[in-house]
């Protein structure tokens, strides 16, 4: 596969490297009176992308905040005045506003009994770049944005250092913009953002992990955003993206470095945020990943 990097790709590659995930200030979490929370939804989307359980059982105890209960917590029932309810007809065909409303209100499995909110996506609805995580976790259900809390920052700064933004490419998304939208800062903005979601829209309760059913009930929702979105690249991050995109149980670490494909859009298989952020040695790796999906792009710009 040819690397063909434009410049500002090739700069930021040797300027920011893995050096900019390393910075002292993200090597510990910090505690805050609030970091309860952010600690139980690390921890939870940390454990289940542990690619060594030996390093793992290890591991000394956090201080601070008991860790997340071991036994995953029942899918909670719908209460009887709000009960379950059949996912709506036509998600294949819906746009982005009735999509949208669709997972509003959706009641197709267990977890619409504890969230606050649904967590659509957020950023360029027509980026070439799209990351798909598992779940949103308290902050995430809160603020009804994926990637909010420690795991997002890292997010964001990890694809700060190939040049995307979440923000980049909110203006060419309003339908008001029209014809313009690109030409008015020079050049069209969508190319530099991204576009973010998770593969189930609400939060599992007591931060335990995506059961199957769940996935299976909210995966029309993800595969109609990536039809409408039309990405040219996908960064499925952790186990269950990863393998709920690709359909398999095969560990990350077997599936990294190659280019696999979800409803025909390449998938770069990484590891999740929230793991990179216990498991520093693993940003070599992801780095190395992010190059291999900067190297799909390029390899698709003569196209
Ligand atoms: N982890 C995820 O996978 N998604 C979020 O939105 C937040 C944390």
């Amino acid at each position: 596969m040819s690397l063909a990097l434009d410049a500002r790709q090739r700069a930021m590659l040797a300027e920011m490297g893995v050096r900019l995930w390393q910075r002292p200030a993200e090597r510990v979490a910090p505690v805050t009176p609030e970091s309860g929370a952010a600690a139980a939804d690390q921890a939870r989307a940390a454990a289940p992308f542990d690619p060594e359980p030996a390093a793992r059982a290890a591991r000394p105890p956090a201080p601070g905040p008991r860790p997340a209960p071991v036994v995953p917590a029942p899918a909670p029932a719908a209460p009887a005045d709000n009960p379950l309810g059949p996912r709506p007809e036509g998600i294949e065909r819906m746009d982005w506003p009735r999509l949208e409303a669709a997972v509003a209100a959706c009641r197709a499995c267990g977890l619409c009994a504890g969230r606050t909110q649904t967590v659509f996506g957020v950023g360029s609805r027509r980026a070439d770049w799209m990351v798909v995580g598992e779940a949103p976790g308290e902050n995430e259900d809160r603020q009804g944005q994926p990637f909010v809390g420690q795991a997002g920052k890292l997010l964001d700064a990890m694809l700060a250092a190939i040049g995307l933004s979440r923000q980049a490419g909110d203006a060419i998304d309003s339908e008001a913009a029209g014809a313009d939208q690109a030409g008015a800062g020079g050049q069209n903005d969508s190319k530099r953002g991204v576009y973010i979601a998770n593969v189930l829209k609400c939060r599992p309760p007591g931060n335990r992990n995506p059961q199957p059913d769940e996935i299976a009930q909210c995966e029309p929702y993800l595969r109609r955003q990536v039809a409408l979105v039309q990405p040219r690249v996908i960064l499925a991050m952790g186990r269950f993206a990863v393998q709920s995109l690709l359909q398999t149980s095969e560990p990350i670490g077997r599936l990294r470095g190659r280019v696999h494909h979800y409803a025909g859009v390449p998938v770069i298989v990484t590891y999740h945020p929230a793991y990179l952020l216990r498991a520093l040695p693993d940003k070599a790796k992801a780095w190395q990943d992010l190059c291999l999906a900067l190297e799909v792009m390029g390899g698709q710009d003569g196209r």
